[in-house]
């Protein structure tokens, strides 16, 4: 069975949005957790626009599954994963300004820092994943600078998604087929394969499918779908509150 990470980035979103202490993404990660999940996972970006050091230190502390850190390759972000130790720390690119994950990481154009980042994390016993685009020298390279484990990006996948889910169309069978072969070559080299971004209910079992990604991480459409299958009660407790 393929195993799911649950991202709750955006339950820090909403809170952020009135900065708020409510929703607070601990409690999320906790029914997350009740519900199944294998384990959480939180992006802190260098802003600090949802997730932050405090949310970390206590999912660290209540999280019984794994905690997986998703980090931008920086000196600051690696002693804070040192000084916090997740269970994986997941590499990724950041750039200023962008509203979601923006593509893989360039292992073979950054190859010396990611290099030194993986060895320092590895030597305090960490896991060590690297999101990369499902593309043979970026795996290759990955393999190479020392990461265990590669996410494959999925979102090009995701976009080539056709309404009304035709899986017989040449685009989505393309990007399919990366993602399948990536997996496969990543295996080949005894990386560990996860895969995620842009996962959906609608897409995600052609991906789930494929036997060489042991675990997906999802976020945003979970958090989406939530928030409406919360609704109805939500409206009724308030008007319960109310008295009426
Ligand atoms: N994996 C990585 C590396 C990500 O950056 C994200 C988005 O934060 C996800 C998975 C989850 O993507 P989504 O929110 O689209 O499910």
């Amino acid at each position: 069975m393929t195993k799911l990470g649950v991202n709750v980035d955006h339950i820090a979103t909403v809170r952020q949005a009135r900065q708020a202490p409510e929703p607070d993404p601990v409690a999320a990660a906790l029914l997350a957790e009740l519900a199944g999940a294998d384990g959480i996972t939180v992006h802190i970006r260098g802003d600090l626009r949802h997730i932050n050091e405090r949310d970390i230190r206590l999912l660290r502390e209540v999280v019984t599954t794994r905690l997986n850190i998703e980090m931008a390759v920086t000196r600051e972000m690696i002693d804070f994963a040192l000084e916090v130790h997740p269970d994986t720390v997941t590499l990724v690119p950041e750039r200023d300004g962008e509203v979601t994950t923006e593509g893989g990481l360039d292992v073979i154009g950054n190859a010396k820092p990611i290099a030194a980042a993986i060895d320092r994390l590895k030597k305090a016993g960490l896991e060590v994943s690297v999101f990369i685009d499902p593309q043979l020298d970026q795996i290759e390279r990955s393999s190479a600078v020392g990461a265990e484990m590669i996410e494959i990006n999925t979102a090009a996948y995701a976009e080539a998604v056709p309404k009304g889910l035709k899986e017989s169309d040449p685009a989505f069978q393309r990007e399919l087929e990366k993602v399948r072969v990536a997996a496969h070559s990543a295996d080949d080299l005894d990386l560990r394969v996860l895969a995620g971004h842009g996962l959906t209910y609608r897409n995600v079992r052609p991906i789930s499918n494929i036997a060489e990604i042991i675990e997906l991480n999802i976020g945003h459409n979970i958090i989406a779908r939530a928030t409406l299958m919360g609704m109805e009660q939500a409206v009724r407790e308030m008007l319960k509150a109310m008295g009426a």
